[in-house]
């Protein structure tokens, strides 16, 4: 190989790897339309604001409320909690007559991760994740 040639393949070879690159950062996360967040609300982008939920801490509780109307058509079925370490904390059924709040009391002195679940019957799982 000439030089002119070693140049030229050096100049292709880094031009592919950056291109490379930028495509490995692009790539979806493993659930993309899978699981939903305010980041990341896929294929439901128009109606995020009704489905991510909306968390609150006060004197040890957890409070969870998603903005979202409920019919028997469309609503939300269930919050549910999860805290570090994969800890289930609990989960929250609802009917379509209900408000989407539910409450769960934290462990005493908690400190760390919170992951809060909200699904909707049309719209799938939602997360939100809150660290106290
Ligand atoms: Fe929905």
């Amino acid at each position: 190989m000439n030089r002119r040639d070693f140049m030229s393949t050096a100049a292709i070879s880094t031009a592919a790897l950056a291109v490379t690159s930028q495509t490995a950062q692009a790539a979806p996360p493993r659930f993309e339309n899978v699981v939903f967040d305010a980041k990341r609300p896929g294929h439901w982008k128009d109606v995020e604001a009704l489905h991510v939920p909306i968390v609150a801490i006060k004197e040890g509780k957890l409070i969870i409320r998603t903005p979202h109307p409920m019919s028997e058509a469309h609503y939300i079925v269930s919050h549910s909690v999860v805290l570090k370490g994969g800890e289930f904390l609990g989960r929250t059924t609802f009917t379509w007559k209900d408000q989407p709040i539910s409450e769960h009391a934290l462990p005493a002195g908690y400190k760390g991760i919170i992951i809060v679940t909200s699904t909707c019957n049309l719209h799938d799982f939602w997360v939100k994740e809150e660290r106290v």
